[in-house]
């Protein structure tokens, strides 16, 4: 048994998050976390709201709300979310949380310390029209490395080079368009990342299989260029976490704030510790997960993560932690996706296109996203969602593959057995072929799912479904059981199992219909089938068992064509 720590990146506090969003980090880290708790391993799966930085204030103003009070409200709205999604953290925190201040105090402090933090009189971009300092992301531009004419302040979206508002060619204030900008002079912290830079170069150097997209965005800003720059880690902002010293403001920096991707990553620690809040658990409990000095030693810690936030975990976090010259755990293993698009175009919260957490789940239950989203999971390039594909995936692998196999074994077996496991019969060379196949597919599953190899593991499920059907297609026990009702109990016997089997294995691609399968089959046992001839036999003859409703439906032709044209337009 394995301790393995897993962090999702935070969703940022601003609204409710679209399926790209979900798809990217959230919902593959779930999916792992549960898979490793089913497999007997010590989990920490670790979420919050990142709840500091401009667009929480700026929402904020709009709503009309304090900034806090809109935080604690938005906190509530995605974490209701969360639960909707069957996302299984063990604790979902808020980066505004009292241990996140003090954590990151304390970074910065032990950073400054070491000689990582530097005070450098900065330029900042002043707007005349807007009467104010425009944060990073409020300053659009084009990018000085790629060209893209709407990078924003702090990062290119197209390129993920990490910027300074400073460092756009023609830049405009994103809140009114204008370009009456001028440049005034102020203080900032600056954390020294190029005095770690062969450091953390080493680091990712020793990294075993970390997937291409995650070591080549690293390597990129390591090496590109002049390398890795120091980056600024103050605001001028009055939300978020003071910027003190020795618990008093930090001589000039009265007015500033950390700046928010300082912060936000210190939160999975954070998170920890607030769990260990929640729960009455000491300081050393939420320790032994993040420092090596208390027992985090044996720890696995992966992060899940799109990939625009690759740089902040490969470079700017790390720094972070190596920086303070204390024994944090860095990561393990970075598990990066790609982007997923909307039906010709990109999901864009800023432009409400797409299906958001909130509407997905009024339209169906969360299974069926699940299902879709993770079997497209975009791994290896982008992928786009379309009501098309979502319709012929529910369809075929939901309905027509699991659902249908589960509906004829349980009433056929109550038409001609009754509601219990039927007795009699034994397993013949086509079982025995069965087991072979769902044995190796198991062992294949289980390989996928520790490589995290996300659409690899689901259509191997996939798979694993459609053996059992097809061995019943072709079994066929209403043809059996007219000239051999034996034969017939046992290919039914087995079938039922099956069933028991499927639960296990899809649940944490579908946790609910797991949980109606099991509840069918009446049983608690959640045993891993190790071994498919014995898994085969859980539930023994006269185990008694009951129709489950239908698992699946199907989606027609006439609600998907009314969800498109619905979802065609832009959410206000
Ligand atoms: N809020 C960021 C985003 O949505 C991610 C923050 S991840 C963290 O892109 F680790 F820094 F918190
Ligand atoms: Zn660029």
């Amino acid at each position: 048994m394995a301790r393995i720590l897993i962090t999702s990146a935070l969703p940022y506090i601003n609204g409710i998050k679209h399926l790209g969003n979900l798809v990217g980090s959230q919902l593959p880290a779930d999916l792992y976390a549960r898979y490793m708790r089913q497999r007997g391993h010590e989990v920490m799966f670790i979420c919050a709201t990142d709840e500091h930085g401009t667009p929480a204030e700026l929402a904020a103003a709009k709503t009309g709300e304090g900034v806090a009070e809109y935080c604690a409200r938005m906190h509530d709205v995605q974490a209701d979310l969360a639960n909707g999604f069957r996302l299984s953290f063990d604790h979902y925190g808020r980066s505004s949380s009292a241990r996140n201040h003090a954590i990151t105090q304390h970074l910065a402090e032990k950073l400054a310390e070491n000689g990582l933090i530097h005070e450098v009189s900065e330029k900042q971009v002043y707007s005349n029209a807007d009467g104010r300092f425009l944060p990073d992301r409020y300053i659009e531009g084009t990018c000085p490395n790629c060209g893209y004419d709407r990078a924003r302040g702090d990062q290119c979206e197209n390129c993920t080079k990490q910027l300074d508002p400073t460092d756009l060619i023609d830049p405009r204030s994103a809140i009114s368009g204008s370009t009456d900008l001028e440049v005034r002079e102020t203080k900032h912290l600056y954390l020294r990342q190029s005095v770690l830079k062969d450091k953390i170069d080493a680091w990712i150097d020793s990294q075993d299989g970390w997937p291409v997209l995650t070591t080549s965005i690293a390597k990129k800003w390591l090496h590109d260029g002049d390398g890795l720059q120091d980056r600024g880690i103050t605001r001028d902002l009055n939300w978020g976490i003071p910027v003190t010293k020795g618990g008093a403001t930090w001589p000039g920096m009265e007015g500033k704030v950390f700046y928010v991707w300082f912060d936000a990553p210190i939160e999975y620690i954070a998170a920890t510790a607030e769990w260990a809040d929640a729960h009455g658990k000491s300081d050393a409990d939420w320790e032994r997960w993040w420092r090596t000095d208390k027992g985090a030693d044996d720890v696995r810690y992966v992060q899940f993560m799109g990939k625009d936030n690759v740089p902040f975990h490969t470079l700017s976090f790390p720094a972070t932690l190596m920086g303070s010259g204390e024994p944090w755990k860095l990561v393990d293993y970075i598990k990066s996706f790609n982007y997923l698009n909307y039906d010709g175009g990109q999901f864009s919260t800023s432009q409400g296109r797409g299906v958001f957490m909130d509407q997905a789940l009024e339209i169906l239950p969360a299974d069926y996203w699940r299902w879709w989203l993770l079997s497209h999971a975009p791994e290896n390039s982008d992928s786009e969602f379309t009501w098309e594909n979502f319709q012929a995936s529910v369809n075929k692998d939901l309905a027509d593959v699991l659902g249908n196999f589960v509906s004829r074994v349980t009433k056929f077996c109550r038409s001609k057995f009754g509601e219990a496991v039927p007795e009699g019969g034994e397993n013949g060379p086509q079982e025995t072929a069965l087991i072979d196949e769902l044995s190796t597919r198991i062992r294949a599953y289980e390989g996928h799912m520790e490589a995290m190899e996300v659409r690899k593991a689901a259509s191997e499920l996939r798979a694993i479904w459609v053996a059992g059907n097809e061995y019943l297609q072709s079994a066929a026990p209403w043809s059996t059981f007219k000239e051999d009702p034996d034969r017939a109990a046992a290919q039914v016997r087995l079938a039922l199992n099956l069933i028991r089997i499927y639960a296990v294995l899809s649940r944490p691609f579908i946790p609910d219909a797991a949980d109606t399968l099991m509840a069918a089959m009446q049983t608690g046992d959640d045993s891993w089938p190790d071994d498919v001839a014995t898994a085969l036999t859980a539930l023994p003859a006269g185990h008694a068992f009951t129709v489950p409703d239908v698992t699946f439906r199907k989606i027609a032709d006439e609600e998907r064509e009314a969800w498109e044209a619905q979802f065609a337009g832009t959410r206000s």
